[in-house]
C-alpha cells in the first residue's frame, strides 16, 4: 500500500467498486478505518492501517498479507481441518488470500501466531539457519530449583536430541506452582512441554508472547491485527531480507 493513499483509491485497487462507487460505499458509512467509521473519501490510508468494509477487512491487492493472532486455547492451528475441529481459520476474519501460520501452537497452547501469504519470508522465519528466537511464559506444577533452570538454560536431552541452549527465567512461584519464561530458538514439536516435563515440572498452561522481533502487546486473546510495515521490516531484517524487495 502506498503511504498516504485516499480511500477511496485503495478500495477501488482492492477491487470493492469503482472509485466512483466507493466514494458512495465511504459515504453511506460502511467503512471503518482501524475500527473507526469513515465518511470522507478522501481520508488518507497507510501502510498498517486496516480498512474494513461492512465488518470485513479489505486487502490491497498487491505486496502480501501479515496478521497476529492471539490464538486462544482449543483451536488447531490449520487453516482446514478434514476431522471438523475448531482451527485458528475460525477466528480468522475472511479475506481472499490463501494465509497459513508461521509454524505452530498446540491445541492448548495460547498466544502469539504470524499468519501471512509471503511463502518466501514464512519459510525463511521455519528454517532453522535463521534462529528466530520465540518466547513462552508456562505455568507448571511445582517449583523449578537452580539446577532445573540451568539444566534447561544449558539444554536437555530429548527423544529426538538435545536441545540448544535457552533463556529460562523464573517469573513467579506459588504454592506447588511457579510460572516460568522461556525463550528458545528452535521449533520441535510440544518442545516446550517436553523441555519442562523432562526437569520434573510438567506444564499446566502455556502461551507464547513473543516470535522474533513481533510481541504480543495489549491483543486480546481470540483477536487479530495487521503487522505495521516497522514489523514486516523487523521480521524481513530477522529472516536475512532486508534491503532486497519491499519492506
Ligand atoms: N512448545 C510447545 O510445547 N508447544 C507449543 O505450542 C509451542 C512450543
Amino acid at each position: 500500500m502506498t503511504e498516504g493513499e485516499r480511500l477511496q483509491k485503495f478500495l477501488a485497487r482492492a477491487g470493492v467498486a469503482s472509485r466512483r462507487g466507493a466514494e458512495t460505499v465511504i459515504e453511506s458509512g460502511r467503512v471503518a478505518v482501524n475500527g473507526t467509521v469513515v465518511t470522507q473519501p478522501g481520508t488518507r490510508v497507510a501502510a498498517g492501517d486496516v480498512v474494513a468494509v461492512d465488518g470485513k477487512p479489505v486487502l490491497p491487492p498487491e505486496g502480501h498479507a501479515y496478521f497476529v493472532l492471539n490464538k486462544p486455547a482449543g483451536y488447531v492451528t490449520t487453516m482446514d481441518d478434514p476431522q471438523g475441529r475448531a482451527t485458528v481459520a475460525d477466528l480468522f476474519p475472511e479475506t481472499s488470500r490463501r494465509l497459513f501460520s508461521v509454524g505452530r501452537l498446540d491445541r492448548d497452547t495460547t498466544g502469539l501466531l504470524l499468519l501471512t501469504d509471503d511463502g518466501e519470508l514464512a519459510h525463511r522465519l521455519m528454517h532453522p539457519r535463521f534462529h528466530v528466537r520465540k518466547t513462552y511464559v508456562a505455568e507448571v506444577d511445582g517449583v523449578p530449583d537452580d539446577a532445573d533452570l540451568r539444566a534447561l538454560a544449558r539444554g536437555v536431552t530429548l527423544d529426538d536430541g538435545p536441545t540448544k541452549p535457552a533463556e529460562v527465567e523464573l517469573v513467579a512461584e506459588g504454592a506447588g506452582v511457579a510460572t516460568v519464561r522461556l525463550t528458545i530458538a528452535e521449533g520441535r514439536k510440544r518442545q516446550v512441554r517436553r523441555m519442562l516435563s523432562h526437569v520434573g515440572h510438567p506444564v499446566r498452561a502455556l502461551t507464547r508472547v513473543a516470535f522474533g522481533p513481533l510481541t504480543l502487546g495489549t491483543l486480546e486473546e481470540g483477536a487479530t491485527r495487521t503487522l505495521s510495515a516497522a514489523e514486516v521490516a523487523a521480521l524481513r531484517d530477522a529472516a536475512g531480507l532486508s534491503g532486497q524487495g519491499e519492506a
